[in-house]
């Protein structure tokens, strides 16, 4: 039986704008995933999925997820049917990077069943290209996350680099509970682009020059800054319209409550929301306000891994 893992990730700066080059800022989370996988005499690989899942995110995936570890497969040379199993503290959600972790885990797992003691880089390879089946094109940056853990600064193509902070800093982040698909968001931002291509450009240059501002402002560890600008970087998300009424309610009650800043996280349209809240207590205070409106949180830190 081989093993791997996956971690869970939140995009705190540029998803979507990161899928063009723009660059974007995220991090693993503290919850992962695990595969574990056997040769199976069977005549078809099968799949045991075990994991904790928003209601409805296994049957909207199942397609997705058969695909992935078909070109997981293909990517690993592996013929052989296997039988997966899949659980973990990682949530199966919109948001949170469950399909990039699921993708490393089973690469890892696979490299563990056969020996093939594939490097961290070579592990990143394979979850790309199973991310494929769920994405269309991804930018690569869940998982870079779900491989590499850390705060990373990801630009598409290039090497990934960590970003170091002292100590790892509380978020809390809400799960609006609806199951999102992000090829539908991504083919969405690429079809309004092509349309309002002077309205795009400009929108693009903004969160060009953001990244950089909250790269300055995450290294510096001022914390109120980096929240203001994760604050315009959902006003840039919701021009490009890849927020929900959902999420914009979640962020609006997060800052209401003393967040920092709080913005959507990930491919939108559903799934989570991120709010900055340095300290314990702060943490808890915005937990509190989105599960009194009957949303469930998580409550983690950015960091974890630098
Ligand atoms: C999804 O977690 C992040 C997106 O930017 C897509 C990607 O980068 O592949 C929406």
């Amino acid at each position: 039986m081989g093993i791997g893992y996956g971690y869970g990730k939140v995009i705190l700066f540029n998803e979507h704008f990161v899928v063009y080059g723009i660059p974007a800022i995220a991090s693993s989370i503290d919850k992962e995933t695990i595969a574990e996988v056997r040769v199976y005499d069977g005549n078809k690989d099968v799949i045991h999925d075990g994991r904790d899942a928003v209601p409805g995110y296994k049957r909207e995936k199942y397609r997705q997820q058969v695909e992935s570890i078909k070109r997981i497969k293909n990517a690993m040379n592996i013929d052989e049917n296997l039988d997966i199993w899949l659980h973990g503290s990682l949530k199966a959600a919109s948001g949170v990077g469950a399909s990039a972790a699921s993708c490393a885990a089973i690469a890892r797992a696979i490299s563990d069943e056969f020996g093939l003691d594939y490097s961290d880089e070579e592990i990143n390879k394979v979850a790309y290209e199973g991310e494929k089946a769920y994405h269309g094109n991804p930018s690569g940056i869940d998982n870079s996350c779900a491989t590499f853990g850390g705060l990373i600064w990801f630009e598409r193509d290039k090497e990934v680099e960590k970003i170091s902070i002292s100590k790892p800093v509380e978020i809390v982040m809400g799960n609006t509970g609806v199951v999102a698909n992000t090829k539908k968001a991504v083919d969405g931002v690429l079809e309004r682009k092509n349309i309002y291509k002077e309205k795009y450009e400009d929108i693009f240059k903004k969160a060009e020059r953001l990244a950089y501002d909250a790269r300055g402002a995450i290294e510096k560890e001022n914390w109120k800054e980096v929240g203001l600008l994760m604050n315009r970087n959902h006003g840039l998300l919701q021009e490009i319209e890849v927020s929900s009424k959902d999420l914009d309610f979640l962020v609006e009650l997060a800052r209401d409550n003393g967040a920092y800043g709080a913005k959507m996280t990930g491919g939108g349209l559903g799934g989570y929301m991120v709010a900055l809240t340095p300290g314990k207590e702060l943490q808890n205070r915005v937990a509190k306000a989105i599960e009194k409106e009957g949303f469930e949180v998580l409550l983690t830190a950015i960091g974890n891994r630098s």
